[in-house]
């Protein structure tokens, strides 16, 4: 089963130029690239962060543009998201019992858990008490089926200041969950703007790249205005292919955009 990977698109409204580069114009070029090569992928996947500033005017920019996308696709939000803003502009997103955007589906064979990791006008994110029930529940009623994990925020540091100090802060009980339930064959995660793999708590994970582009690979600073990026990276994506059992091999692609 193949599908596609999508983080971090963080669209403007139509006609705002004003972060480099067009992530409109970036996301239609990744978008193009899907219709062409990858219209045989059962789903597309997309780690949040869809708007920048969770403005209705940015939805209908990023639900128009979504919308030319030739397969089907689910999405979680980001820190830069806004809940009722991003589900009046996605109607058919679905949310939890409690109002919050967690749902799963079946993927050949496999499921999918989109968890909303989100704090309203934090960049940081969590699992309330609410949000780790309905997690438990939902592993809890599909033991035996292989589970992929999606989630904006990471829950470990990567060593880097900045992007650590605004992980998920609720990671003590995210390991007891993750440890309780060996169907979790692969985690997915955004935020950083960085392809990155490594393992956590036994389970191996990525972290997507942006379609909009790459944040600052900065080692030192904790403050955003202070990263240093010495190597711009261009905007890119993931091509992902999933063995039944949960197995996955999964390629990081990036496209030609002058950045
Ligand atoms: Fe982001």
């Amino acid at each position: 089963m193949k599908f596609i990977h999508l983080s971090d698109t963080h669209i403007l409204a139509r006609g705002d130029y004003s972060r480099k580069p067009d992530g409109a114009a970036t996301l239609r070029k990744v978008i193009g690239e899907i219709n062409k090569y990858h219209r045989d992928a059962e789903i597309c996947v997309i780690t949040g962060d869809i708007t920048h500033h969770g403005r209705p005017d940015q939805y209908e920019q990023a639900a128009e543009i979504l919308g030319t996308l030739e397969i089907p696709y689910i999405l979680i939000p980001g820190n830069h998201d806004e809940r009722l803003a991003l589900c009046e502009a996605f109607p058919d997103t679905p949310v939890d019992p409690n109002g919050f955007i967690s749902h799963a589906s079946l993927f050949g064979g496999i499921r999918f858990i989109m968890m909303d990791s989100i704090v309203p006008g934090a960049h940081h994110g969590t699992l309330c008490d609410k949000r780790l029930g309905w997690l438990r529940e939902e592993l809890s009623a599909h033991q035996d089926t292989p589970t992929f994990l999606f989630m904006h925020h990471p829950p470990f540091e990567m060593g880097m200041p900045f992007m650590d100090t605004i992980r998920l802060d609720a990671d003590q009980e995210l390991a007891e969950i993750v440890k309780a339930n060996p169907q979790i064959k692969h985690m997915f995660f955004g935020h950083l703007h960085r392809p990155a793999t490594g393992t956590w708590q036994g389970v191996p994970f990525l972290l997507a790249a942006s379609t909009q582009r790459g944040e600052p690979l900065d080692f030192r600073h904790d403050k955003e205005e202070e990263l240093e990026d010495r190597n711009p990276l261009v905007p890119g994506y993931g091509i992902a292919f999933a063995d039944p059992d949960g197995g996955l091999r999964y390629h990081f692609d990036f496209i030609d955009f002058d950045i």
